[in-house]
């Protein structure tokens, strides 16, 4: 590998709160190292069209507790094209860029291993992302705040699910993942959650209603993870048609689940990543996305962060059931 003299930086893909935590880790650590830092905007997007400008410890101050990424965002579809990863390359050898650091999620990350691949370009992930659904490590940055964000709406919702005496299908993102409608069901005390892991034969609303409605309760919520054919919407037409005797209400939270200043839990892991990215160049590392694993940083090759398959434990399935009697 040739030396690296000049670290690239971007985030990809849909923003989550620590993403500049983890920027400005990147930024400083790479600087206090004797490296220069090229910030590039709006993503691959920026490669391609040569939206770059070099970073100094003072571009990133202030900006540890914002939501969102100060070099914004893109998903590109000219980087999915070898023609436009052509471009993106002529603009890093202009640059003078010798790496990339790529904060995004599953999407971004495969972009970065076919791109380092294609151009034998040195790049390290960071797990950037609310959805959680990166393999080896225990946590994305951005899933910690935006568990904080739903929990806190589904603590509202109750009060009037309660008065009400209703059911509440609450829908929440997660993409293809059901991290966040399962720990937020968790953290919010909710009768149930419907997730796109558990694909049982049973009918989950059928199992939920079995279980989560008695007597004892005139209320309850469930959380539903986003999906396009059964949302929280098809649970609540179902509902309507089947249970007639309950008053349904849906509440889909959308994109206020990705704003709002990170978490500590999001800004300590962003730094921790940020930093550890660093010393993975110097210490030869490339294509590989960092992670924490039971507290310990590690080096995830890109072709295992990027697997569909990260298990949700059969543990929190249980917890959930056991304490929405
Ligand atoms: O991957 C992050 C995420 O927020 C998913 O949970 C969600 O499905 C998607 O992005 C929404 O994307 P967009 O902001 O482009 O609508």
């Amino acid at each position: 590998m040739g030396k690296i003299s000049c670290i690239g930086i971007l985030t990809s893909g849909g923003d989550s709160p620590g993403m500049n935590a983890a920027i400005r880790a990147v930024t400083r650590s790479a600087i206090a190292n004797g490296f220069r830092v090229m910030a590039i905007y709006r993503g691959y997007e920026g490669l391609i069209n040569d939206e770059i400008v070099e970073f100094h410890t003072e571009n990133v101050s202030n900006i540890i507790q914002r939501g969102g990424t100060i070099l914004k965002t893109a998903r590109s579809h000219d980087f999915e094209t070898t023609e436009g990863r052509k471009k993106a390359y002529k603009n890093m050898k202009k640059r003078g860029i010798d790496a990339l650091v790529v904060i995004g999620g599953n999407g971004s990350l495969t972009g970065a291993r076919i791109f380092a691949e294609e151009f034998d370009v040195p790049i390290i992930g960071l797990p950037g992302t609310i959805d959680n659904d990166l393999n080896g490590t225990d946590s994305t940055i951005g899933y910690d705040t935006t568990l904080n964000t739903i929990m806190e709406c589904v603590d509202r919702i109750r009060d009037t699910a309660t008065s009400h005496e209703r059911i509440f299908f609450v829908e929440v993102m997660g993409r293809d993942a059901g991290f966040l409608a399962q720990n937020s069901a968790i953290a919010a005390g909710a009768e149930a959650a419907i997730i796109p892991e558990v694909l049982t034969d049973a009918d989950q609303l059928e199992q939920f209603i079995k279980r989560g409605i008695r007597k004892s309760k005139n209320s309850s919520i469930v959380l539903v993870s986003e999906s396009p054919k059964c949302g929280a919407m098809y649970y609540a037409e179902r509902v309507r048609k089947e249970y007639p005797q309950y008053d349904v209400r849906v509440s889909i939270l959308g994109h206020l689940q990705r704003g709002g200043s990170p978490s500590a839990g999001d800004r300590i892991l962003a730094s921790r990543l940020g930093v550890a990215a660093i010393n993975a160049f110097m210490e030869g590392q490339r294509n590989v996305m960092m992670g924490i694993k039971n507290d310990e940083v590690v080096y995830v090759p890109f072709s295992n962060a990027i697997k569909s398959d990260k298990p949700i434990k059969e543990e929190l399935l249980n917890v959930l059931a056991v304490l929405s009697i």
